[in-house]
């Protein structure tokens, strides 16, 4: 969950540090510290708050070294404190070490280590690690260039959890010792130098030529080269892979928040993601995703496991892999998926969704999915992302990075690719549909559509000037429109603190009705005429008892009495979530914006969620 940078090479390494800790404080931001190796040995400066606390604590800018290790903190053991910030390092400062992840097992080697004499200073979990590779230090007997290695990898061995670790030592101060278990870590190559990141984009102004780190592999790394070696020590051949993304795409181009940028972005992306998958000519095909139409028969079920925002994106298509592909497919949380036993076997097909490509309980899932037989596809954003490493299949949404933690375009672009997925298996199965020729004619019109969708954005604005005060909001769709009032409902809380809850617009009656009192804010989608005149009478009856009405819809409704009435374009209900979600992303992003919050770095939360 959290940022680790690191530098080696010929250049200072604080303001490469503080940069890139900058670039990923998205991914957790409640302590910052580094460490650089200098004359007189480790120095640590570290404190609990954001990276702009860290650049105003004096002793920064006494750091003078040219290779560092640099953390920006979710706290999952221990608050957020100046001595649980990371770096930690051993009593005497020879090995200092940051730490994204979970040590399960912590609280057994901190008794092991005790018994051999070692203190700790923090409630963290991570201050096991540089205590247990001094252990292994001492123990070690063979005075070699490989010793600290061998401390690290027995210290590894012992470590049951999720960790990228980026390590280095009194010991062996022109290099530094890198590893990841279930924690996401790339290493940049450039001209006599090597970046350290938990994530490309942070690191992509310096190069764009990266090796991707499998678990265990360690790699020890000096100025001019990286040396890989799996658990036995035997060296590894890895091969660089150039990323061709463009820096400028991390970066917020004028905008006042990363979510707005992104939001903006849609038109941009989902063309991306389209690509050449769906050609002018209605031509379908997808890349890397080659299954017989004899495997694809052979399927009883689709399942699509995912977590969040991903999650709401299965149900968004879950009805279209049903009317097109003829499969029953089902859409799971992640983390309940994992522990509930699903009947998966070898006609099952499983489908992971997620931005990241890092989230634990997706990553379990999907191998647990694997273990039982099924075949699994991963839908991801990031390349050589850890969940592409384990799937069988992989499809990029290509959205391009995104930052903010709140996930908007890397929604739309699942929804779009999960579409045409859809659209792809069923013409390998065959199966002939009036249904398919509409949608590729409505997918390929999308770009545009969200363009005119995205200029509600100053009346949805008033609005949220009016409401953004509220405690609670609720929001209510039918059919389709349920699944993306479900995302919307995510946005406001994740970003606003507002309470807010999703109901399918039927059940409101069977309980919840009961909370509904003068001046509540209800907001509703209403995008399939099938169902506009249930929705209708199920709105009537909240505001009969005094609520405040948004509704979005691509429908003539006469002239109902909303308060609020946006109009987006029209669209095959099957993909409408793509539209109808954007004006309430922006609904979420302009109440964040009124209250004074921080909207790319809500409280709490983190980008990507690599703990259980
Ligand atoms: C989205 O706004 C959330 N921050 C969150 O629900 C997210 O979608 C979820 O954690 C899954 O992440 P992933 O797509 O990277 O797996
Ligand atoms: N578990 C460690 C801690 O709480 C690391 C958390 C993180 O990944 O930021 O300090």
């Amino acid at each position: 969950m959290c940022g680790i940078v690191g530098y080696i090479g010929n250049k200072k390494a604080k303001p490469i540090l503080i940069n890139g800790l900058l670039r990923l404080e998205y991914r957790g931001y409640d302590s910052a510290g580094v460490a650089t190796v200098e004359k007189n040995g480790i120095n640590v400066v570290k404190t609990k708050g954001r990276v702009a606390a860290l650049e105003s604590v004096e002793a920064i800018d006494s750091l003078e070294g040219s290779i560092g290790i640099a953390h920006t903190r979710w706290a999952t053991h221990g608050k957020p404190s100046d001595e649980n910030s990371h770096p930690h390092t051993d009593k005497n400062k020879n090995f200092a070490v940051v730490h994204n992840g979970v040590i399960e097992n912590y609280n057994e080697l901190r008794e092991f280590l005790g018994k051999n004499g070692y203190t700790f200073y923090s409630q963290t979990d991570t201050e096991v690690v540089p205590n247990l590779i001094d252990y292994y230090y001492n123990n070690d007997s063979i005075n070699d260039d490989k010793k600290v290695l061998r401390a690290v990898v027995s210290a590894c061995n012992d470590l049951h959890g999720s960790f990228a670790l980026e390590i280095i030592s009194t010991y062996l101060p022109e290099k530094m010792i890198v590893v990841r278990k279930d924690s996401p870590l790339v290493i940049g190559k450039a001209n006599g130098e090597n970046y350290i990141s938990s994530d490309i984009p942070a690191i992509l102004s310096y190069t764009k030529d990266f090796y991707l780190l499998e678990d265990l592999e360690y790699v020890v790394l000096s100025r001019d080269s990286a040396e890989f070696y799996d658990e036995n020590l035997k060296p590894i051949n890895k091969q660089v892979v150039n990323i061709d993304w463009n820096a400028s795409a991390a970066e917020k181009d004028g905008y006042d928040d990363f979510m707005l940028k992104e939001i903006f972005e849609q038109p941009k992306s989902i063309r991306e993601t389209i690509g050449s998958r769906l050609t002018q000519d209605g031509i379908c095909s997808i890349e890397n995703l080659e299954l017989s139409k004899e495997y694809l028969s052979s399927l009883n079920k689709i399942y699509i496991v995912a977590c969040g925002t991903a999650m709401h994106a299965g149900l968004a298509v879950k009805p279209l892999f049903e009317k097109l592909c003829h499969i029953q497919t089902e859409v799971d949380i992640a983390s309940e998926f994992r522990y509930r036993d699903p009947l998966i076997d070898e006609k099952s097909l499983v489908i992971f969704i997620s931005q990241s490509g890092e989230t634990a309980d997706t990553i379990a899932a999907l191998k647990l999915s694997k273990s039982k037989g099924a075949k699994t596809l991963a839908i991801s954003n990031v390349i050589g992302s850890s969940i592409t490493r384990e799937a069988d299949y992989t499809v990029y949404t290509h959205a391009g990075p995104e930052i903010a933690v709140a996930s908007t375009k890397a929604y739309t672009s699942q929804v779009v690719l999960m579409s045409i997925v859809a659209i792809y298996f069923a013409e390998i199965l065959g199966i002939k549909s009036d249904l398919i020729p509409e949608l590729k004619k409505d997918i390929l019109a999308l770009p545009a559509k969200v363009e005119t969708a995205l200029k509600t954005a100053d009346s949805i604005k008033t609005f949220a000037k009016k409401v953004y005060t509220e405690k609670d909001v609720f929001f209510l769709g039918r059919g389709i429109d349920y699944a993306a009032v479900m995302e919307a409902s995510l946005k406001l809380k994740e970003i606003s603190y507002i309470h807010s809850e999703a109901y399918a617009a039927g059940e409101l009656k069977h309980g919840t009705i009961a909370l509904i009192e003068k001046g509540i804010t209800v907001v509703s989608i209403m995008t399939d005429s099938s169902l506009t005149p249930k929705t209708i009478s199920n709105l009537q009856e909240v505001i009969t008892r005094g609520a405040k009405t948004l509704v979005v819809t691509n429908q003539d409704l006469g002239d109902k009495v909303f308060d609020n009435l946006i109009k987006i374009p029209e669209t095959s209900p099957l993909i409408s979530p793509i539209l109808s979600v954007i004006p309430l992303q922006l609904f979420a992003y302009y109440i964040s914006k009124e209250k004074g919050l921080d909207v790319d770095k809500p409280r709490n939360l983190a980008k990507s969620v690599t703990v259980e």
